[in-house]
């Protein structure tokens, strides 16, 4: 029987989640993603990590792909979710272009992003290609959570949006690669549309957590986009994604509410105006010219009617 690892107002660091292995009798770990302080204030006492994904480009900005995604982008909203976050563990998602050209480029970017934001580490998509970039990050103090399996940076060169692993020749890749993180010291990592067997198979042989997105239940973690889950993000619905509410219904309704109301002159009412409700003048014998009026008011001698 599993065992919670984490009690709701211990602050969640790196080693804690690096421990967090279910067949251990850990708790699975809860992630989601989010790019806005407000949402980080919601999810903070709730889950154990938060993503500032680049999936921001697609879901946020209205982006084709997560390619445009800059360094700055990343950096403005993981320090606006640093506001919000008091107790789950934040890792910032390093953009495309901002880490493939060399290790010395990686750290340089993914250092900016720890100084800039106050976030707990960085997400690197890649496997055993970007082992020693990962290597060279982590033995410099930069907290790395790897990332295999689909990568939205290269959907391009890898044909598009499919689950990874049905061949034996990407499968034996995936494990490699898994293997190839766990020992360059990446804390976790994540297996994004993973054939199921598979991302079960890479839960069991590796020492840290995997975080599954359309992978495995037997995953150490789950991780969604978290527009995705409350049904706000609706120009796609991947199938791996399961809507645990419908907030964009939601803001339709209240938006038609809104303007029906404002149509019908039934909103603002007044107890959303200021100044509906006459000043009484302290009563006085003398008569109440404007200038006295003026005059008692900034004295403080008049009232609101109760
Ligand atoms: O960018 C993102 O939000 C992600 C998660 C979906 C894993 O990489």
């Amino acid at each position: 029987m599993s065992t919670l690892t984490s009690v709701p107002n211990e602050k969640i660091t790196v080693p804690l989640i690096r421990a967090r292995k279910v067949r251990a009798g850990a708790a699975p770990i809860a992630c989601l993603t989010a790019y806005s302080k407000p949402m980080a204030q919601l999810l903070d006492p709730q889950v154990d990590m938060i993503l500032v994904g680049d999936s921001l480009g697609m879901v946020l900005y209205g982006f084709d792909s997560t390619l445009p995604v800059t360094l700055e982008m990343m950096v403005d909203h993981g320090a606006a979710v640093m506001r919000g976050a008091k107790r789950a563990l934040v890792i910032v998602d390093m953009p495309f272009a901002s880490y493939q050209l060399s290790p010395q480029q990686a750290y340089q970017n993914a250092a900016r992003v720890m100084a800039e934001t106050g976030c707990a580490g960085v997400k690197i998509e890649g496997g055993a290609e970007m082992a020693d970039t990962v290597s060279f990050l982590t033995r410099r103090g930069i907290p790395v959570l790897g990332h295999i399996g689909l990568m939205p940076q290269s959907v391009a060169a890898s044909g598009g949006y499919r689950a990874h692993g049905r061949d034996a020749n990407e499968a034996d890749y995936l494990v490699q690669s898994a293997r190839r993180l766990q020992d360059a010291g990446a804390f976790a990592v994540v297996l994004e549309s993973m054939i199921e067997p598979l991302a079960a198979r890479i839960t069991q042989e590796l020492e840290i957590p995997t975080i599954g997105i359309g992978a495995s239940p037997a995953c150490d973690g789950q991780i969604l986009v978290t527009d995705d889950m409350i049904g706000l993000f609706q120009d796609f619905k991947p199938k791996f994604v399961k809507q645990f509410a419908q907030i964009g219904a939601q803001i339709s309704t209240a938006v038609s509410d809104y303007t029906n109301a404002v149509q019908r002159h039934e909103f603002p009412a007044p107890e959303h105006c200021f100044g509906v409700k006459p000043l009484v003048p302290v009563a006085t014998s003398a008569p109440v010219t404007p200038m006295k009026a003026a005059a008692d008011a900034k004295a403080g001698k008049t009232r609101r009617r109760s």
